[in-house]
């Protein structure tokens, strides 16, 4: 959000406080999923509402008028673009309005926050509970961090190599996933899902919840913390190579509304 300032450092505040309001307010139970009459009473109450439209709406005023400036610079280093800067420069290609740009821009924010946040605190707590695979984990971590670096950044490491860092997340968003039902989707045609008919024009919602933990598909060892099982041989592996596919869980849904992040 650009440099430190008596202005900005009000606006993390706010943002901060704005994330905290809002999550519970996306990521909770609400009736008017199941009971969509009741959206007309609002999800989002009025107030933090108002707050991120003064947000997103002061930040895209502080972007609008650094873009002239920033184009014509010929230096690289004036040339500090970021995700606003990019949705403000394709706004005439993809006829996006202000509206448009906030939206976005809303959804990305509360996409990515608690989401890799709660994936992070669940894992730990799995951790915590399981000494045979921290152990695991440690010394595979251990073997690929540099000796002696106390500090290390994603560019230290051959993420590649971390299989069983890999198989530990991957385990731990079967698991727990952190929005067990998905997005509500709402069906633009009529289609046939495992013999079930979805006629058009109704809300869906996906239980990722079940799908991870269906015996059927995971084996016997559903319910158990068992990351082994997305390793080479493991059942994870063996059911997605039989079934043609890269990804054996959907976490964070497949398809075209999958999550960027
Ligand atoms: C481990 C971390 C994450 C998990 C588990 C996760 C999970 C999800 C899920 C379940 C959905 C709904 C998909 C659907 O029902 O169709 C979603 C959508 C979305 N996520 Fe994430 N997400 C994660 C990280 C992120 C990050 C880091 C960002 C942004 C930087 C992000 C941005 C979004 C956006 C923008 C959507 C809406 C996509 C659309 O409707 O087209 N997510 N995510």
């Amino acid at each position: 959000m650009g440099k430190p300032s008596s202005r900005n450092e009000g606006r993390s505040k706010l943002f901060r406080q704005l994330v905290v309001d809002t999550s519970p307010l996306l990521g909770g139970f609400h009736a008017e999923v199941f009971f969509p009459f009741l959206a007309r009473f609002g999800v989002l109450s009025k107030r933090p509402r108002r707050w991120w439209d003064e947000l997103l709406d002061g930040l895209i005023d502080d972007h609008e008028s650094k873009q002239k400036p920033m184009a014509a610079a010929s230096d690289p280093k004036d040339k500090d673009e970021d995700f606003i800067h990019v949705l403000l420069s394709v706004r005439q290609e993809y006829g996006l309005t202000r509206e448009h740009i906030k939206a976005i821009l809303l959804d990305v924010f509360s996409g990515g926050i608690d989401t890799a946040a709660s994936v992070l605190e669940y894992t730990v707590v799995e951790l915590m509970q399981r000494p045979r695979v921290r152990r695991k984990l440690q010394a595979e971590v251990r073997s690929v961090v540099p000796k002696g670096q106390e500090i290390v950044s994603e560019a230290d490491l051959n993420l590649n190599g971390m299989a069983y860092l890999r198989a530990v997340i991957k385990e731990s968003l079967r698991l727990r996933p952190v929005t067990p039902l998905l997005a509500p989707h709402f069906s633009m045609a009529s289609c046939s899902v495992d013999g079930f008919v979805v006629p058009a024009g109704v809300r869906v919602l996906v239980n990722v919840w079940a799908i991870g933990r269906n015996a059927r598909y995971w084996g016997e060892d559903a319910e158990e913390f068992v990351p082994e099982r997305f390793l080479d041989g493991g059942n994870a592996r063996r059911a997605s190579a039989s079934r043609g596919t890269t990804s054996s869980s959907c976490p964070s849904a497949p398809g075209a509304g999958s999550a960027p992040g």
